[in-house]
Parts: structure tokens; C-alpha cells; sequence
């Protein structure tokens, strides 16, 4: 009774997706013909103090997604567990890139796990080029100058390199002031 059912060919990716790589696009692209359906879930996570908006992480997301017929790109800002409970989403799917993710993903799994029992966790394992890839190390390497263009789509490069254009102005304004 409060349990109801969930839609074990729906599945859910959660995740900060500030911004969005293409070590998730890889993961997404992998998880699509497994499911009927795939909703990448991107959360606020205001506690992280992220780099692009909600809104603007969901627009980039689904240009990175576009050539996805059935993966859809949704923001949330409650709980992952009520957010999958509220969809009706049998499966939340998460990636394991090396040995030193299982430690928070089994935490994370093993509570969604008590807070949502009829939902699963499943893991996938990105391609190896993209295993040692994360938002943050791509934010500092743009900001810095670095060639990002083998880690994201062009869409998010080019909003990486206005967001750090727009940022530099104001420190020289800054500077000069
Ligand atoms: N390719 C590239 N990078 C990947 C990746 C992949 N396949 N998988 C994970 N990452 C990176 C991310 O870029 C991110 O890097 P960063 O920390 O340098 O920015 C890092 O791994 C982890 O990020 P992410 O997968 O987005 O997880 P998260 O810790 O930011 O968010 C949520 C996890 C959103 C699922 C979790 O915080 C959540 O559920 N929030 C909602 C509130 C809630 O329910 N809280 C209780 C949870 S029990």
C-alpha cells in the first residue's frame, strides 16, 4: 500500500550536471535502448554553489541529449526519492567511472534505497576515454583557457566561454576600478 507500483522501464538519471559531459551523454546513450523511456534528472543542488543555473544546465542537457528520441530532461528541487516516486520511475541509474565513486554511490543507492524500496539503483560504466572526467576539472580547465572540446558538446563549450568572457570583464572592471 505504500509502496505502488513503479515502471521498471522507466529509469531516472540524476545528477548536478554542471555542466553536462559527454561521460554522461556517454552514460545516457548507453542507458537509451535499455529503456522505454529516460528521464535525466538534473538537480539544483544549491548546496554545491553550481557554475550555471537550473535553467541553464536543463537547456544545455537537452542540447547535449537532443539526438535521443526517448531521453526527456526535467530539473527537480525535492528529494531524488520523491522525485522518482512522483514519476513513477522503477530504476534509478547512476555511473561508476573508478574504484573511488563506490563509496558515495553505495551511501546514495543504499539510502534511496530506504527512503524509495521499489525503485532500483543501476550502475553503468562510462567508455574509457571519459572515466577520469568530471564537471568540476572541465569548469577549471575552461576557465582557464584549456582545450575542452573533447569533453562536451559544442553547446556547452561555447556557454563556458561566454559565461568565463563575461566573468573576466568584470574582474578587469574590477581591477581597473
Ligand atoms: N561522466 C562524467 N562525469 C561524471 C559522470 C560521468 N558518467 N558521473 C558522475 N560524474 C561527475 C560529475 O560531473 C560530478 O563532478 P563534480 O563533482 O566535479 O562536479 C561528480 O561526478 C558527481 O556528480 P553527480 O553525478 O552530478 O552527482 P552529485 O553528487 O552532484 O549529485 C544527486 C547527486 C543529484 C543524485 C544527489 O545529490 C541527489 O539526489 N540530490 C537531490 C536531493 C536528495 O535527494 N538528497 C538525498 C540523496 S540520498
Amino acid at each position: 500500500m505504500n509502496n505502488p507500483p513503479v515502471n521498471s522501464r522507466l529509469a531516472v538519471y540524476p545528477g548536478t550536471f554542471d555542466p553536462i559531459t559527454n561521460g554522461h551523454a556517454d552514460l545516457v546513450t548507453r542507458a537509451a535502448p535499455l529503456f522505454e523511456r529516460i528521464v535525466v534528472a538534473v538537480a539544483e543542488s544549491s548546496g554545491k554553489g553550481p557554475g550555471f543555473s537550473l535553467n541553464e544546465r536543463i537547456a544545455l542537457a537537452r542540447l547535449a541529449l537532443a539526438d535521443l528520441p526517448n531521453v526527456e530532461v526535467r530539473g527537480f528541487n525535492v528529494l531524488l526519492a520523491t522525485f522518482v516516486a512522483q514519476i513513477g520511475a522503477g530504476v534509478i541509474l547512476r555511473g561508476l567511472r573508478a574504484v573511488s565513486d563506490f563509496e558515495y554511490e553505495f551511501q546514495l543507492a543504499s539510502m534511496n534505497r530506504h527512503l524509495i524500496p521499489q525503485a532500483e539503483t543501476l550502475f553503468l560504466t562510462p567508455a574509457e576515454q571519459y572515466s577520469f572526467i568530471s564537471s568540476s576539472l572541465v569548469r577549471e580547465i575552461g576557465r582557464l583557457g584549456g582545450d575542452i572540446s573533447s569533453f562536451v558538446h559544442p553547446a556547452v563549450q561555447q556557454a563556458m566561454r561566454q559565461r568565463w568572457r563575461q566573468h573576466s570583464t568584470a574582474t578587469e572592471g574590477d581591477t581597473h576600478a
